[in-house]
């Protein structure tokens, strides 16, 4: 009898864990809460208060399941995964005070710190007025950040000093509620971002694949910041002791974090950027990222339902991760207005032509099934087209392809994926 595994989450990255785990011969039946479109096809869509910690500790024992994945950061945040390992329940994902380094960028800024990691100088602030007043001597580009999370927008890369006065004022408004109380004045870090996501058990740290995010809404990296527009893994523009430099500075940190007592079983997901002086630390995130997962999966040859058991069961020692040598890229389509305001509930065509073609799955984010059977959008970033080839070029190639096949009213999406990374380092001026 395989495992019985509950994913919480209802995103592509949650939709790109699901058809990894699906396909695995030590899994008996995937349920999901809440699921999407996607999910809904080869999982068991179930009903859960996601970020209730005794809600889903008592759904994963009454329903019998072996693991409970976590996708999303509030959950963990939350302590939901505290809850389900005191169940007696396996759980990938940290609990609460793991999470802190994604749910309170001062805790992470304070232990990097500590630790001599990397990363970017930074002042934290309670007060407005004392924050405003720092910003008077400084000149831009300057960082202000939420220090709790705020669905992606709680950070500003502001050019200008009064820009930076203006994102202060917005974290301090309210608008962010608690998230906001606190606020992070940082120094702003030049060169090409990645992000190096690694399975850490408390001891052992298993570095995945690189992979680059495209975190702006338009072509040319224009417009607001988003959750991520497109991504590739792995990355050509990253030197090999740049790798091997973040992949210490994850292990130091996995250690850093182990050596205040914290349990940390989950994905310790490292953004960086590659400065003149080396790769320093922009966040970290508690979690696997989205749209990184929709190229980094695709491209782990290594059992996912195994390797998120034994990071449970700190085994990690034991684990191996292949990676094929294909070449991932995935393209986000999104709802018109997206990340600001956008309709839901156009009809989507498209999909099946899609992934017919060779190397291409389409992962769902926000789509919902309706009872007669019409795949409909149901959020800001709908789909993420994903394509392996043999190299960059025809990865990025037919996943265009792919998604000149799909079309929903109002879709958007970056034309320009990996045309930076294919321009090679100096296309970011370094
Ligand atoms: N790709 C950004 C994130 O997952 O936070």
């Amino acid at each position: 009898m395989g495992m019985r595994i509950l994913v919480l989450g209802s995103g592509g990255r949650e939709h790109a864990i699901v058809e990894s785990l699906v396909r695995s011969p030590l899994v008996s039946e995937v349920l999901v809460s809440p699921g999407n479109g996607g999910t809904a096809a080869v999982a068991t869509h179930v009903s859960v208060s996601a970020e209730d910690p005794d809600a889903v500790a008592a759904f994963a024992r009454d329903r019998g399941c072996d693991l409970v994945v976590i996708g999303p950061e509030a959950p963990l945040v939350a302590g939901v995964a505290d809850a389900v390992r005191a169940a007696g329940i396996s759980t990938f994902g940290p609990g609460a005070s793991g999470a802190r380094i994604e749910g309170s960028k001062s805790f992470a800024k304070d232990l990097m710190n500590r630790h001599g990691i990397p990363t970017g100088a930074a002042r934290s602030f309670d007060s407005e007025d004392e924050a405003l007043a720092y910003l008077d001597d400084m000149t831009g580009p300057i960082v202000v950040k939420a220090d709790g999370l705020a669905a992606g927008k709680g950070v500003i890369v502001a050019q200008t000093v009064e820009e930076a006065r203006a994102g202060v004022e917005m974290c301090f408004s309210g608008q962010f509620g608690d998230a906001g109380s606190i606020v992070l004045i940082e120094e702003f870090l030049e060169g090409p971002e990645v992000s190096l996501l690694a399975f850490v058990d408390g001891c052992t740290v298993l570095p995945m694949a690189p992979a680059q995010d495209h975190k702006r809404a338009h072509d040319g990296d224009e417009g607001p910041n988003t959750g991520g527009m497109g991504v590739y893994s792995p990355v050509p523009i990253v030197h090999a002791q740049e790798y091997a430099r973040m992949v210490e500075i994850l292990e130091a940190t996995a250690h850093a974090i182990d050596s205040e007592g914290i349990d940390f079983q989950g994905v310790l997901y490292g953004g960086f950027i590659l400065t003149a002086e080396g790769p320093k630390v922009l966040e970290f995130n508690a979690r696997f990222g989205d749209p990184e997962t929709q190229v980094i999966l695709p491209r782990l040859q290594t059992d996912l339902a195994e390797v998120l058991l034994a990071t449970a069961e700190k085994r990690l020692g034991d684990v191996q991760l292949s990676w094929s040598s294909q070449w991932a890229v995935s393209v986000v389509l999104a709802s018109g207005g997206y990340p600001g305001d956008y309709e839901t509930g156009k009809t989507i065509s498209g999909i099946e032509v899609a992934a017919a073609l060779p190397g291409v799955t389409v992962y769902h984010a926000g789509t919902k099934r309706l009872d007669d059977g019409t795949l409909v959008t149901a959020g800001g970033r709908v789909l993420n087209v994903t394509a392996l080839g043999p190299h960059f070029a025809s990865a990025r190639d037919r996943a265009y392809e792919a998604v000149s096949h799909i079309s929903f009213d109002g879709m958007f999406y970056r034309r320009d994926i990996g045309a930076r990374a294919l321009a090679g380092r100096s296309a970011w001026g370094a």
